[in-house]
């Protein structure tokens, strides 16, 4: 063969099988972070500055994100999701004055933006019409979530308190649609308008280290979390006026359980033992500013399956510290 055309052959191959994908095994390596559909929601209501400053973070790292919450805070209502009638014409204003009063309508987008949605309605009820109409409007008919973002909620929620709480109950609710899901909530009881200013640099904090642990998930690959599993995620409060944790590298992440289990199961090896820390525990500890972070299965109040834990902790593991003894102040 002439030099010529066994060079132009050669040529032609390389192309090819770049083209079939022959390569992408190497040029994976390298790839963009992954852009995940997510759609966020709460039960403190669509223009509480948490939910909001979350989305700007998640916005910021590539997510094409849809917000869809309550009208108003709807705290505390549990998993309350009236599938039937449709959710009421809101006469009122939102909350914060975030929408005008008669629209005529049961819910309602921010003017310029579309894709921040108010419902006249209950945290599940916002993630379930979110989800199935209005994320679809916006990002297309086909497309469905990835990911079910909650929170940050205005106080925490743990233990057998998560059965209780919107925020958390919304999560379950994508959950069990084989949605990955998870709910944040934070141990500061302070609402704040979406418009505040300034901007509490506490409030920051929480949607960074949200976003970040978000974005560990994300990293792990497709699914992003098993068959009906949820993360419950807790931030201790960050307080500036005694200068306690109030940045974020302040933060350590513990990977928990969220109850003690009556049977004698044994969790994941992790940290030296099979046991790992209950999440009520953690939270509140005034000796270091700990995060926790728990796998939840829809099937198990107790949440102590030992498979969903193996997954979620080789997603975080790069992130995580091991809980140190408590120090008495
Ligand atoms: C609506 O979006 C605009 C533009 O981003 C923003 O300035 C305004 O504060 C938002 N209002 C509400 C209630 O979300």
């Amino acid at each position: 063969m002439k030099p010529f055309f066994a060079t132009a052959i050669a040529f032609w191959t390389l192309n090819f099988a770049e083209g079939i994908g022959f390569f992408r095994k190497t040029q994976d390596t390298v790839k963009p972070p992954e852009r995940a559909y997510i759609l966020q929601s709460n039960d403190d209501g669509w223009a509480e500055l948490n939910i909001r400053l979350l989305n700007d973070a998640l916005i910021a790292k590539g997510h094409h994100v849809f917000l869809c919450a309550p009208a108003e805070d709807k705290s505390g209502w549990g998993p309350k999701d009236p599938i039937w009638p449709e959710p009421p014409i809101r006469s009122k204003p939102c909350h914060y004055n975030s929408c005008p009063a008669d629209t005529g309508e049961n819910h309602g987008f921010n003017e310029t933006r579309s894709d921040l949605c108010w419902v006249n309605s209950y945290a599940r009820s916002a993630v379930r019409i979110g989800l199935r109409t209005y994320a679809k409007r916006h990002w297309g008919e086909d497309r469905w979530a990835d990911l079910v973002v909650t929170g940050p909620n205005v106080g925490t929620n743990l233990g057998h308190v998560v059965q209780w709480s919107s925020t958390c109950q919304a999560a379950i609710f994508a959950a069990a649609q084989d949605i990955p899901a998870i709910a944040f909530s934070v141990a500061d009881n302070q609402h704040h308008a979406w418009n505040v200013q300034p901007v509490p640099e506490a409030n920051r904090v929480y949607a960074e280290l949200a976003a970040m642990i978000t974005q560990k998930i994300i990293d792990g690959g497709k699914p992003y979390l098993r068959y009906q599993v949820f993360v419950n995620v807790n931030f201790p409060k960050s307080d500036t006026k005694n200068n306690r944790c109030t940045k974020v590298s302040d933060f350590k992440f513990i990977f928990t359980r969220m109850e003690e289990t009556e049977k004698k199961k044994p969790d994941v090896a992790w940290c030296g033992t099979r046991k790992l820390p209950v999440e009520k525990h953690v939270v509140h500890r005034q000796d270091g500013c700990f995060v926790s972070i728990t796998p939840g299965s829809i099937g198990s109040r107790t949440m102590g399956d030992t498979g969903n834990q193996k997954d979620v902790l080789n997603r975080l593991k790069s992130i995580l510290s091991c809980l140190p003894p408590e120090k008495s102040s």
